[in-house]
């Protein structure tokens, strides 16, 4: 059995992989050949990737796709997307240019402030405690003040300091609830930083509240950390049209589109089974944007799923109505974005991402994600209405199948052309790839 080892992160790169191939793999040697295929040749790009993280042993590639044709609120977008699923960006740029000849997407923020608490313990008397963090909450600012500077120069920083009882809950638990505004910035550090001195200074002063006893002077702090959950970092994108306009080639009429895309949204509004598949569609569109632009998709995904849930039960995070005779189709989210500072500043793709998408601020890249969730959305929603979804998903599948198969060029080039007029099953394309390689 293999044993522990100490001091892993001190050895240098070749030394883990060793270590790695020959304890972990069947085949070290193949281990080593597949992980040093994924080193790039340019060093300096290399050692940026290998510093991003600790113990990086080589590079994770991910497609980086582009869905063109985005209109919105009148300005053309080419969105870049990250992302391994076959059918995502088709996906995307075929909604895009639906709705590109129907006036394209319509957006609006809602709201940009983020969160953060100070959890602490405290088992004296409440309204002296409320008396303490109104004497001590120009301070908590001041003391941030070497922090929060330079955000507050361009015109954000701390916007507000609540203390909240939370005693009903937890015995002795109260929070500093904390709103900031970190305009294009995605301020995890900046939000934390601000925190820890507030816990520090919260706690210090605590100790020379004269009003205080001896034991009420010992506040305990348990944690400083932001929040995920933002729901006042809100975004809005919109798409409506004529329903006579929502004509879906070789499908059905205009109306029962319309009237079926409304039901497949109240479902989802309703049954949480339905509505986790279907936010997971808007997030392929999310996720891909997020991360192609550098952002923290992990913290996209615990926000608006947070968000779907708001009202105690798991929900759709798309709307659709029709009124009058107009179709109209929306999104609301949170998404807690930047486009300065972190890895958007230093990896090269996401650098390029953001050039492509013409340098967005924060409040920009906000509604082009949201469009990208909508878009997929009305995609996969429109499919599964009409045709379902494994015609087009199988179609853009059929080229991994045929790699996994190892087709060559030709015969993938022969089997792409067959399956234009055949369904792709993957049992189909394996049947056919084995009747054209044996000449049958
Ligand atoms: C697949 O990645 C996403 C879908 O399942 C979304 C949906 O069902 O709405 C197609």
């Amino acid at each position: 059995m293999t044993k522990p080892i100490e001091g892993f992160s001190k050895l240098t790169k070749e030394e883990k992989i060793d270590w790695l191939a020959n304890n972990f793999t069947p085949d070290p040697k193949a281990a080593k050949r597949i992980l040093k295929n994924y080193w790039n040749e340019d060093i300096e790009l290399q050692k940026l990737h290998d510093e991003f993280i600790e113990n990086t042993i080589t590079n994770y590639y991910l497609p980086f796709g582009i869905a063109p044709n985005f209109l919105i609120n009148g300005k053309l977008y080419a969105i870049p997307m990250a992302i391994e699923e076959s059918s995502v960006v088709a996906a995307a740029s075929r909604a895009a240019k639906f709705w590109l000849d129907r006036g394209g997407f319509k957006t609006v923020v809602l709201g940009t402030q983020k969160i953060g608490q100070v959890h602490f313990n405290y088992y004296g008397n409440p309204s002296k405690l409320k008396k303490f963090f109104l004497e001590v909450k120009p301070k908590l600012r001041a003391d941030a003040r070497p922090i929060t500077k330079n955000m507050e120069g361009r015109g954000g920083g701390i916007v507000d300091i609540e203390l909240r009882d939370k005693t009903a809950q937890i015995k002795g638990y109260y929070q500093l609830h904390c709103t900031f505004e970190t305009l294009d910035a995605m301020g995890a550090n900046f939000i934390n930083s601000c925190l820890e001195q507030f816990g520090k200074t919260f706690k210090e002063q605590a100790l020379l509240f004269g009003q205080f006893t001896e034991k009420e002077k010992h506040i305990e702090i348990v944690m400083g950390i932001l929040s995920n959950y933002v729901p006042d970092c809100l975004v809005k994108a919109e798409v409506s049209c004529p329903v006579k306009e929502l004509k879906v080639p070789n499908s059905i009429s205009p109306k029962a589109f319309a009237d079926k895309m409304v039901r497949a949204i109240d479902i989802a509004k309703v049954e949480p089974h339905r509505a986790v598949t279907h936010n997971k569609g808007i997030m392929n569109g999310i996720d891909a944007v997020v991360l192609a632009t550098g952002n923290d998709f992990r913290a996209v995904e615990a926000g608006i799923h947070a968000y779907a849930a708001k009202d105690g039960k798991y929900t759709s995070l798309t709307h659709a109505e029709i009124r009058g005779d107009i179709f109209h189709f929306w999104i609301e989210l949170p998404l807690a974005l930047g486009t300065v500072g972190g890895l958007t500043s230093l990896h090269p793709l996401v650098k390029l991402a953001l050039e492509i998408l013409q340098r967005p601020t924060a409040e920009k890249l906000m509604q082009i994600v949201a469009v990208a969730g909508l878009a997929q959305n009305f995609a996969a929603v429109s499919s599964l209405v009409t045709t379902g979804i494994q015609e087009g998903h199988m179609k853009m599948h059929l080229l991994n199948i045929l790699n996994q198969l190892g087709a060559t060029q030709e015969e993938k080039k022969n089997l792409t052309e067959h399956f234009k007029n055949h369904t792709a099953s993957h049992s189909a394309v394996v049947d056919a790839f084995e009747a054209l390689r044996n000449g049958k």
